[in-house]
């Protein structure tokens, strides 16, 4: 897919005071020479600030790092993570619809984005609150369907949830992020699979072993070493 600068750029671009200084002390991180290491979390930071990635963004990253325009630009060009358009103001959704999430409803997640948002990925809905795009596996795939929005995921998802987040973040909430099905992580859904039997014998162990060293029995010639556990 290609990706280009948006045709219509603000003016300018500059970090906020607090910004500027959390940019700095990210370069501070590498060794003298090789700034342009820092330029992904730049260019994030400045994304976060201003909501999608301008060209005067960019082109601000690269003076403060040093770098040539186009080598910045190739970055923030190869990464879908850089928004290259205006977003909506609250959220964007990036829906995942690689395999396992779309056999498991992603098609039903996009078509709440049709329905609630735009019909067509990257418009901005009406009240200018929310946009939407589809993007390839981001990793989650044990919780799929999922949706990333800036830095956080919200997983196990169903059409049901999802338009019910979408309500939540248009009423000014901030629902919390993870699983939405009550998942601490990654477990299975239905609870343990595996390693059940390894638990008791572990425990039985541990009692064989608090019990040889209550009773100071001699094994093997040697005092009984309390068991780590
Ligand atoms: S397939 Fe959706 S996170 Fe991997």
């Amino acid at each position: 897919m290609l990706r280009r600068l948006h045709a219509d750029q603000p003016s300018s671009f500059a970090f906020t005071p607090a910004n500027q200084a959390w940019a700095e002390a990210q370069m501070t991180k590498f060794p003298e020479g090789r700034q342009a290491s820092a330029v992904i979390p730049l260019l994030w930071r400045a994304q976060e600030q201003e909501g999608w990635l301008t060209r005067p963004a960019i082109e601000a990253v690269a003076d403060l790092l040093g770098m040539a325009y186009i080598r910045v630009l190739e970055v923030a060009t190869f990464y879908f993570m850089f928004q290259l358009q205006p977003v909506g103001q609250v959220a964007h959704f990036q829906i995942c619809g690689t395999t396992t999430c779309m056999i498991c409803g992603a098609e039903d997640l996009v078509s709440v984005c049709k329905e609630k948002i735009a019909s067509k990925p990257h418009v901005i809905s009406e009240d200018g609150k929310f946009s939407w795009e589809e993007v390839e596996c981001l990793g989650a795939c044990a919780n799929a369907p999922m949706v990333q929005i800036g830095k956080d995921y919200y997983e196990d998802l169903t059409a049901e949830k999802f338009a019910d987040l979408i309500d939540q973040l248009a009423a000014g909430q901030l629902p919390t992020p993870g699983s939405q099905s009550g998942r601490y992580a990654a477990e299975p859904a239905s609870g343990l699979t595996s390693l059940k039997t390894m638990s008791r014998a572990r425990r039985r162990l541990t009692l064989l072993c608090n019990w040889l060293w209550t009773w100071g029995i001699r094994l093997n010639g040697l005092t009984a070493v309390k068991c780590r556990s």
